[in-house]
């Protein structure tokens, strides 16, 4: 299936994914492939089922009709084993996946390493840790609790943790949620540092569409279970598609999201 770069290999792909809870259907014919060394954001109105979604990419939901491929295994058929060499090469940083408040900082951060890499020593492992502290911004935040931090810099404390295992695709959902428009873009320029220091495909899931149009090289909109549009952004925020003009329209100039202010608002400490 071709991905909206043409010729960009895509490592994940949806063909004809349709999944529903009960009577609901909450993804419906969705078709898409994810290419990679790109950031792909999925954007749509809450509910339009981009959590669904990006939980079809790691085996954590499972679709009812079509096909999800990943890494070219087909997740309907991957075995335990399969299934859990996939998600190792995953980072996540689920929108419900918080930190865990009775460990500090550093020990969140090492969480995954002390699963999936039990051999390391703890000198190894803290290694690590501070080595990834750093790149998001926030060295020497080891000791740290949890409760101490900033919005924004619990995000980054999840991110710090997302890339632990170094993965070769990032899985955020909802990078700017709860945050004050200026620690969103602070967000937004780590997730570009760490594509460009780590050649990290990203994945986001977002319905905020100035981040995503800074940070995204390809988006898609989802809207009440279908695809209605996925293009390169340049070409997608010119899109014709009147569902995606009108939620371009409200979320670029609405009240909540607005440029100026962005542009205004005093930083959260982050
Ligand atoms: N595990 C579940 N069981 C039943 N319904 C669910 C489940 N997960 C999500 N839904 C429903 O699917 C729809 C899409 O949810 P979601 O993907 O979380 O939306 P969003 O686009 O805001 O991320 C919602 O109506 C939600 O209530
Ligand atoms: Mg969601």
């Amino acid at each position: 299936m071709d991905s909206p770069a043409g010729t960009a290999q895509s490592i994940i792909e949806l063909d004809g994914v349709r999944k529903c809870f009960g009577r609901q259907v909450v993804l419906d014919d969705v078709t898409i492939a994810f290419p990679q060394n790109a950031t792909t954001a999925i954007i749509g109105p809450s509910g339009a089922g981009k959590s669904v979604l990006l939980k079809h990419l790691v085996g954590l939901l499972y679709a009812d009709e079509g096909r999800v491929s990943v890494f070219g295994t087909d997740m309907a058929s991957a075995s335990t084993r399969q299934l859990y060499g996939i998600r190792r090469r995953f980072g996540m940083l689920f929108q419900d996946g918080a930190l865990f408040d009775s460990l500090t900082v550093g020990e969140n951060v090492a969480f995954p390493l002390e699963h999936h890499m039990p051999q390391l020593s703890e000198e190894e492992r803290w290694v690590k840790v501070a080595e990834k502290l750093g790149w998001v911004g926030l060295p020497g935040f080891e000791k740290r609790s949890i409760s101490s931090l900033s919005g924004g810099q619990r995000k980054r404390v999840g991110l710090a943790r997302a890339i632990i295992m170094e993965p070769e695709v990032v899985l955020f959902d909802e990078p700017n949620s709860g945050l004050d428009p200026l620690t969103s873009d602070s967000i937004d320029q780590l997730i570009l540092d760490m594509k460009d220091r780590l050649g990290i495909t990203f994945i986001i899931i977002s319905h905020d569409i100035i981040g995503t149009i800074k940070v995204a090289d390809y988006i898609g909109m989802l809207y009440e279970g279908r695809l209605v549009e996925y293009a390169p952004t340049k070409n997608f925020i010119q899109s014709h598609i009147p569902v995606v003009r009108s939620f371009l329209r409200r979320n670029i100039f609405g009240p909540r999201d607005s440029l100026n202010q962005r542009k205004q608002q005093a930083p959260e400490q982050s």
